[in-house]
């Protein structure tokens, strides 16, 4: 079981934040996935992975939030922050360098939400860095140690921190900085294994993770460390926590388009084995969850906007589907999106290959 604080999290897969991408509506689709009942044979007994209503997602966080707008309660903040009772747990991750504002919207998301906040020290975009954020933090571990003491301090809930490595291979922090934030009080330590100037590229530094997980466990033994970077498989997960020694996993690009993936996981590293596939006819209902959810959430025209943008990732998980991401760009409406998805799950639980839109309009015409 991992704990962080004083909660306890139904499995270890973390869902990251994720700027335009992680929002309420896409965590609900995530979280519905149900999870996979299962027989693990060292668990002794069936085992529900997941409890079948919100499957298999320990965690999940909003993208990074800016305190000032949150406090002004923007618009666009408000979105970026919005969640409700389905979405728990979730972590609210703030920006920024100056301890009184990020201590007040630390305040903001606890009273409005939050199950946990999260405060990011490794976002390497300019905006972000330049006014001393995100991984510019990294260079300046007192003042990180700072932020995270005034944070918690602020709050109630558990205060958590996600780090990368270092700026770059000449200011690793991996050994120093991580346990410095845990005697400030952070109760995780979800660690980005890349520095700065790697941004996303290069692969994954496994051995960087596994050195945060020492340095962390040397001196809190209970506080977990979270590993991150390069999981698109259950296979991927279960790699990250045997080499590295990390108490979970947090997955960001590859659960674009595949929010069954933190049901897989589960199973994986519950039983040791990859779960059977889930079914195509399911993956279909997901974009169709995805998209019901943003035209509750916010509008009908922005749900077909949005899916639009969505559907390659989407595409790449419904395969064979002849058409698909040209199909569903000729969808201008929400009844044409509605009726293109229904005919194509139900082609799908027949075992027959889903229609194009035009030949779903022709057969309606
Ligand atoms: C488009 C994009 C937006 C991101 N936004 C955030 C963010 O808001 N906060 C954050 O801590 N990390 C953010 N990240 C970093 C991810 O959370 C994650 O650490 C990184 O992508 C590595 O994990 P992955 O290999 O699973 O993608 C973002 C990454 C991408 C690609």
């Amino acid at each position: 079981m991992l704990r962080v604080g004083p909660l306890t999290l139904k499995t270890n897969g973390l869902l990251a934040p994720v700027a335009g991408y992680f929002d309420l509506a896409n965590r609900l689709v995530t979280r519905g996935v149900p999870g996979v009942p299962c027989r693990p044979q060292h668990l002794g007994g069936p085992h529900d992975i997941g409890d079948g209503t919100y499957g298999a997602l320990g965690l999940a966080f909003t993208e990074l939030l800016c305190p000032h707008s949150l406090l002004k309660e923007s618009d666009k903040a408000m979105w970026r922050a919005a969640t409700s009772p389905e979405d728990l747990p979730v972590g609210m991750q703030l920006y920024g360098s100056d301890p009184v504002t990020l201590a007040d919207a630390a305040r903001w998301a606890q009273d409005h939400g939050a199950t946990v906040i999260d405060i990011n020290m490794g976002c390497p975009v300019d905006k972000v860095t330049k006014k001393h954020g995100g991984s510019k933090l990294l260079c300046e571990p007192d003042h990180a140690v700072t932020l995270t003491r005034a944070v918690v301090q602020a709050v109630n809930v558990p205060v958590t921190t996600k780090i990368r490595l270092g700026w770059d291979d000449d200011q690793i922090i991996a050994h120093t900085l991580p346990p410095k934030l845990c005697d400030a009080g952070s109760s995780m330590v979800t660690v980005h294994g890349r520095t700065t100037a790697m941004k996303f590229k290069p692969s994954v530094r496994l051995e960087g993770i596994a050195a945060v997980v020492e340095a962390v466990k040397a001196k809190h033994p209970d506080i977990p460390v979270i590993g991150n970077g390069d999981i698109t498989t259950p296979d991927d997960a279960a790699k990250m926590i045997d080499v590295t020694g990390c108490d979970g996993i947090m997955v960001a690009r590859g659960a674009f388009g595949q929010p069954w993936l933190f049901r897989d996981i589960a199973y994986r590293l519950a039983t040791g084995d990859n779960p059977p596939p889930y079914p195509r006819a399911d993956r279909a209902r997901c974009v169709l969850q995805h998209f019901e959810n943003l035209a509750r959430l916010r509008g009908e025209p922005n749900a077909v906007r949005t899916m639009k943008t969505r559907i390659s990732k989407y595409s790449a998980h419904l395969q064979p589907w002849p058409g698909l991401r040209r199909s569903a760009q000729t969808l201008t409406c929400a009844a044409s999106f509605r009726d293109f998805w229904h005919a194509g799950i139900e082609a799908l639980e027949r075992g027959e290959s889903p229609p194009g839109a035009e030949n779903l309009a022709a057969s309606q015409a």
